[in-house]
């Protein structure tokens, strides 16, 4: 038996990549891993959005050098964000028999195939990955935006929309392996179809074809970009019921210099009056946001702009991430001028203000039953969401995997909620 080990870092789309590999890999008669060492192939899916990430896949890959020295016959396969220049990688990593463009899944599984000698064998003989209850599928690949910050567009590519009928039979796909929720992914998920021609399908008739899907109960969908969020599409998520009410539109800052700089195409009072609309025609959304603090030449003032603004909006989660220069885009070439104590003290100073947001959100659900399908179990308890995202936990000795569960709620923090089943 061919055993693979896979590791993954970053988005969304790399854990579906993942999950697409994991199921991809067993087809070929590959068993699952957690040890490299006992690996005969190793697949890292890689993220380099800011150093950080970066810094983890490189310790990730020098780790593995080792592993090649004590087992020759191992191959490794690197994929995802991390794979720019290929002669350079190889130079640098000579010991890493693959670099796979992002989401390349069809190349990666060719190279499985040919380099483990591997043979297509019936999945059912060994036993495919165990059904998860969420399915992540891609609808579309890379970006059209420009945002200086971002290596992601650089390294993914021009904004490529997959054809809606294939989209839809991979979501059938995975309701009839077991799975009752779906998100679709995509940098840039509002561009859906804008590029394949006139009269092509956008997202909110990716929504409505997706919506009727036997098995299936909930959709969601990110990331929107702000400066193309449609009324069709808001107008979607209000009328079809297994949309769910969420949105994750990153702002990134409160400044509209700022914003100017970062490349965004928006101003603040355009976001400020695109929630306002959102929440007026969805009642009871979430709306989940990304800020990027200490981008080059943040000052006091425009941060102290974003600050107001995460307390103002009152978002249900804020992603904070500090500036990190990635190579290659223009705001590279900026002086990366706030200090790291100082970009430190930002993002903080906007952490607690989030917590103490969210905290409160959260104490107005004491008393109340949501309903919530179950995911998993975790530490013990039983783990859910609500349609508009909320992490929901309770214990029960029975069975809830997939299914839906009527929980009140008892206690509340800034992350979750726990409560006890009702009925
Ligand atoms: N289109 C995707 C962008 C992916 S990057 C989206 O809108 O979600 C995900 C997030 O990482 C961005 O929203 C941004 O907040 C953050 N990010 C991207 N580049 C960054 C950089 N150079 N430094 C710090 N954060 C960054
Ligand atoms: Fe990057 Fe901006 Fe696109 S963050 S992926 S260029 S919307």
């Amino acid at each position: 038996m061919r055993r693979y080990y896979l590791w993954t870092i970053g988005c969304q789309m790399n854990d579906a990549d993942a999950a697409s590999i994991a199921r991809g890999l067993c087809d070929l008669g590959f068993a699952p891993t957690t040890d490299p060492r006992e690996a005969d192939l190793v697949v890292l899916i890689t993220c380099v959005v800011r150093q950080s990430a970066e810094d983890k896949v490189i310790g990730r890959l020098s780790s593995l050098k080792h592993l090649k020295r004590t087992r020759p016959q191992a191959a490794i396969a690197v994929m995802g964000c991390f794979v720019g220049d290929e002669a350079a990688l190889r130079e640098l990593y000579p010991y890493v028999d693959a670099f796979v463009k992002p989401s390349d899944i069809s190349g990666l599984l060719q190279f499985a195939q040919q380099r483990a000698g591997a043979q297509r064998v019936p999945a059912e003989s060994i036993g495919s990955p165990a059904p998860s209850v969420l399915a992540s599928v891609p609808i579309s690949y890379g970006c059209d935006h420009h945002c200086t910050y971002c290596i992601v567009r650089l390294r993914r590519g021009g904004h490529v929309s997959r054809p809606l009928p294939e989209v839809v039979e991979e979501v059938r796909g995975w309701m009839a392996r077991g799975a009752r929720e779906v998100t679709l992914l995509g940098q840039n998920v509002d561009a859906y179809g804008h590029d394949l021609g006139p009269g092509a399908p956008d997202l909110a008739d990716l929504l409505a074809a997706v919506h009727s899907i036997d098995g299936l109960w909930r959709i969601r969908f990110l990331t929107a970009h702000p400066a193309e969020m449609s009324d069709t599409l808001i107008r979607s998520v209000a009328s079809l019921p297994r949309v769910c009410p969420h949105f994750e539109l990153p702002v990134q800052a409160g400044d509209d210099e700022v914003l100017q700089r970062m490349g965004r195409h928006y101003t603040v009072a355009h976001y400020r009056e695109l929630v306002e609309r959102i929440r007026a025609w969805v009642p009871g959304c979430s709306i989940a946001t990304d800020v990027i603090v200490g981008f080059p030449g943040e000052s006091a003032a425009q941060f102290q702009a974003t600050y107001d603004l995460v307390a103002g909006m009152r978002f249900d989660a804020v992603h904070i991430a500090k500036y990190s220069p990635r190579p290659g885009t223009p705001a590279a070439r900026l002086a990366d001028d706030v200090p790291p104590e100082e970009k430190e003290r930002r993002r903080m100073a906007l952490e607690q203000l989030q917590t103490r947001i969210a905290a409160e959100i959260h104490v107005a659900y004491l008393g109340q039953t949501v309903e919530i399908l179950v995911e998993e179990r975790q530490r013990g308890r039983w783990k859910g969401r609500t349609v508009n995202n909320r992490l929901v936990f309770f214990e029960d000795p029975a069975d809830w995997r997939g299914r839906l569960a009527h929980v009140r709620i008892e206690q509340t923090g800034a992350w979750s909620m726990r409560g006890s089943l009702v009925g």
